[in-house]
C-alpha cells in the first residue's frame, strides 16, 4: 500500500483560507498535548500542528486514540474572543466541518454521531476532541481531528477493530494534503460563523443517533437508556429514558446499535 505524501507546502497549495500556519511532524506524542503547551507559551491562533503518527494519541475520556501512519493527527489552536464559548457547540461545528471535507474530497457519504464521531457505513473514520485552557485572562481552545484516512500496517487494534472504518480504500491514491486543506477551510468558516449556528441543520440530518435506542454509559458503563429525541439549539441531546422521564446530556458518552 502506497502511502500518501503529506507537507505543509502541499497542503498550503490547496487551502483557501489565511488563517493557518501549518507545522508537519513525523511523530509526536499528541498533538492536542503539544499544541497546548505551544498556547501556554503565546502561540497565536491558526497554528496547526500536523502528525504522521502519534505515540500517546488521546481521545475522550482520557483513552488512547490508536495513532499509526495511516492517519491524519490534527490540532488547531482557536484563542475566542467570547469566553463563553461553548465546547459542545464547537465541538459539533468541528464535526460537521470534517464530515463535509471527507465527503468533499472522497466522494463518500458520512454520518455524525453525537457529539464528535464521523462514521462512513457505519464505522468510525473520525473522533474529535476540543480542549480548553486559560493563559491569564486569556482562554484558548485546541481542536484535536484524528480520521483513519488509509489503513495502517497492523490494522486496527481488537478494541477498536469492529467498530473503526477508513476514509481512503488501499487501492488508490489518497489525497491526504486535500483533505487537511479542506478540513481546515471548513473549520475556519464554522469558526467564524458560530454564532449564527448554520452547521445545526446538518449536524441534525447527518445524525445516526435520533429516534434511536441509546444507552447512556458512565465510565464505559451503562447507567440508563432510553429514545434519542431531538438535538437542541445547543446540540444537547434530549433522551425519553424507559420510565418516560426527559434528560437532556450535555455531553457525556452514549451507546447506540446501528
Ligand atoms: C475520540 O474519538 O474520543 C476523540 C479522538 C481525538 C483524536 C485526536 S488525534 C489529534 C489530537 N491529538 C490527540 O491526542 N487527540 C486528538
Amino acid at each position: 500500500m502506497s502511502r500518501a505524501l503529506i507537507t505543509a507546502e502541499g497542503i498550503a497549495s490547496y487551502l483557501k483560507t489565511d488563517k493557518a500556519y501549518i507545522s508537519i511532524f513525523e511523530s509526536v506524542d499528541s498533538t492536542n498535548t503539544l499544541l497546548k503547551e505551544m498556547a501556554l507559551n503565546g502561540e497565536t491562533e491558526g497554528r496547526v500542528i500536523i502528525a504522521l503518527s502519534q505515540t500517546e494519541g488521546r481521545g475522550r475520556y482520557d483513552r488512547k486514540f490508536q495513532s499509526d501512519k495511516g492517519g491524519i493527527y490534527m490540532s488547531i489552536l482557536l484563542r475566542p474572543k467570547d469566553l463563553n464559548i461553548d465546547s459542545t457547540l464547537l465541538t459539533a461545528a468541528a464535526a460537521v466541518a470534517v464530515s463535509d471535507a471527507i465527503e468533499a474530497v472522497s466522494g463518500k457519504s458520512t454520518q455524525i454521531k453525537w457529539v464528535n464521531d464521523i462514521l462512513i457505513n457505519n464505522k468510525k473514520v473520525c473522533g474529535i476532541l476540543c480542549e480548553g485552557g486559560f493563559m491569564g485572562c486569556d482562554s484558548f481552545i485546541v481542536v484535536g481531528i484524528g480520521i483513519n484516512a488509509q489503513k495502517s500496517e497492523n490494522g486496527f487494534n481488537d478494541e477498536i477493530k469492529d467498530i473503526a472504518g477508513t476514509v481512503f480504500d488501499d487501492n488508490c491514491p489518497a489525497p491526504c494534503e486535500r483533505l487537511c486543506a479542506a478540513v481546515i477551510d471548513n473549520l475556519f468558516y464554522q469558526y467564524q460563523s458560530l454564532e449564527k449556528c448554520e452547521f445545526l441543520n446538518t449536524y441534525r440530518k447527518k445524525n445516526v443517533i435520533l429516534g434511536k435506542k441509546v444507552y447512556i454509559l458512565k465510565q464505559g458503563k451503562i447507567i440508563n437508556e432510553g429514545t434519542a429525541l431531538e438535538i437542541d439549539n445547543r446540540c444537547h441531546l434530549k433522551v425519553r429514558l424507559e420510565n418516560g422521564e426527559i434528560t437532556t446530556l450535555s455531553s457525556g458518552e452514549v451507546s447506540v446499535k446501528l
